[in-house]
């Protein structure tokens, strides 16, 4: 449907599209997405972690005392997921600009997929068991050995 609007001098034209539904629409919107996500995840991780807080400092203790709060762990698990999520299917981006077997990168498609979500299962259970008290003993027990 083409629908004109205004005068003669000033006219504008409307068209309708029936968009198909289909996972590459999703994924292309997903990358949007996860860029505005990662705008605030990742900068500020950058600015909290190596700005604010100095590189010098980044030690164990630092992390055990951050992982204390659910808070800081629920942020680094949105973190892992989103640039996980959105750096794997970006590389399915630039690799499906070179391959061009329909078979080959629907393997490669799901072998990134798998990966991806093994990642975010195996990385998010190391952040949400990590023990903040057993890292502070170790990190005051390797302080004692240092005679520190
Ligand atoms: C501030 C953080 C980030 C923002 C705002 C951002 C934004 C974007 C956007 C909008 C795209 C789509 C470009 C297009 O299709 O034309 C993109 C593509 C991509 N991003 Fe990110 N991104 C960020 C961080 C990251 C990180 C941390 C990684 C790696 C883990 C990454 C890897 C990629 C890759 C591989 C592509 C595909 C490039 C291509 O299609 O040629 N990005 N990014």
């Amino acid at each position: 449907m083409t629908t004109v609007i205004g005068t003669a001098k000033r006219k504008v034209t409307i068209r309708q599209v029936q968009i198909q539904a289909n996972s590459e629409r999703y994924a292309y919107l997903f990358m949007r997405m996860s860029g505005v996500a990662l705008l605030v995840l990742a900068v500020g991780h950058m600015l909290i972690q190596h700005v604010l807080n100095s590189s010098g400092n980044l030690t164990l203790l630092f992390v055990a005392d951050q992982w204390n709060s659910w808070g800081w762990r629920a942020y680094d698990m949105f973190l892992l997921a989103f640039a996980v999520a959105h750096g794997l299917n970006g590389l399915r981006n630039v690799l499906e600009d070179y391959i061009h077997n329909p078979n080959t990168t629907k393997w490669i498609s799901r072998f990134l997929v798998a990966f991806g979500i093994i990642t975010i299962i195996w990385a998010g259970i190391g952040i949400a068991s990590f023990d903040s008290e057993a890292a502070r003993a170790a990190q005051e027990a390797l302080r004692q050995s240092l005679g520190q």
